[in-house]
């Protein structure tokens, strides 16, 4: 290894410590939390209370050792799912939780008989763009000056 080369070594997580738990009221504080370290356009807390009392959203925790490491929120429609947010707190990131939260949104969709996922993520996001679409999601569109700062969003989608 040259000087100045710098690899990023992974900490293995043990899979036995991973669990997943549907959210409650209790968790909001947390995710907000995680929203406002994590996201330049963090939601608020009032955008998750909306959320978390429409009965077609869901709010999914990925635990380390009980503690929150990570979620994905989820809208459902009848016969598509609309991944509105993930989220891994950065000590979590690069260790795969982001694509097991993927697969258990999978496995809970498969059971309502829903088999397909979209989501709409900014341009600029790049390291998110790479995530989905190694995990299997298609670009499927553009859709320009989607956000509040005009920023485009590109449209992905994943077939399962
Ligand atoms: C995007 C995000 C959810 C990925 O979660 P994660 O748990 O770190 O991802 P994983 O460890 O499951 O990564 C799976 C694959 O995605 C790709 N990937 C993930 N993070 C990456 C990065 N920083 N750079 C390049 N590729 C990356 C890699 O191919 C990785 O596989 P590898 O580690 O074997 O190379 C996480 O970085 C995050 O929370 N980012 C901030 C919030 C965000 O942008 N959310 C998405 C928009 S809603």
């Amino acid at each position: 290894m040259s000087w100045g080369t710098f690899t990023k070594t992974k900490l293995p997580i043990k899979l036995i410590s991973i669990s997943f738990k549907k959210a409650t009221q209790q968790d909001l504080n947390a995710i907000l939390a995680i929203e406002e370290r994590i996201f330049s356009t963090p939601w608020s807390q009032q955008k998750l209370l909306d959320s978390f009392e429409n009965s077609n959203t869901h709010m999914q925790l990925i635990l380390h050792n009980e503690k929150i490491a990570g979620y994905l929120i989820t809208l459902n429609s009848l016969d598509f799912s609309d991944i509105l947010t993930l989220a891994i707190t950065p000590e979590f990131q690069r260790q795969g939780l982001g694509f097991k939260l993927l697969d258990d949104l999978q496995q809970r969709l498969k059971l309502c008989n829903i088999r397909t996922i979209f989501l709409e993520v900014r341009v600029s996001n790049v390291v998110a763009i790479c995530f989905y679409q190694k995990y299997g999601f298609k670009l499927i569109d553009t859709r320009e000056k989607y956000y509040s700062n005009l920023e485009d969003a590109k449209i992905l989608r994943l077939l399962i």
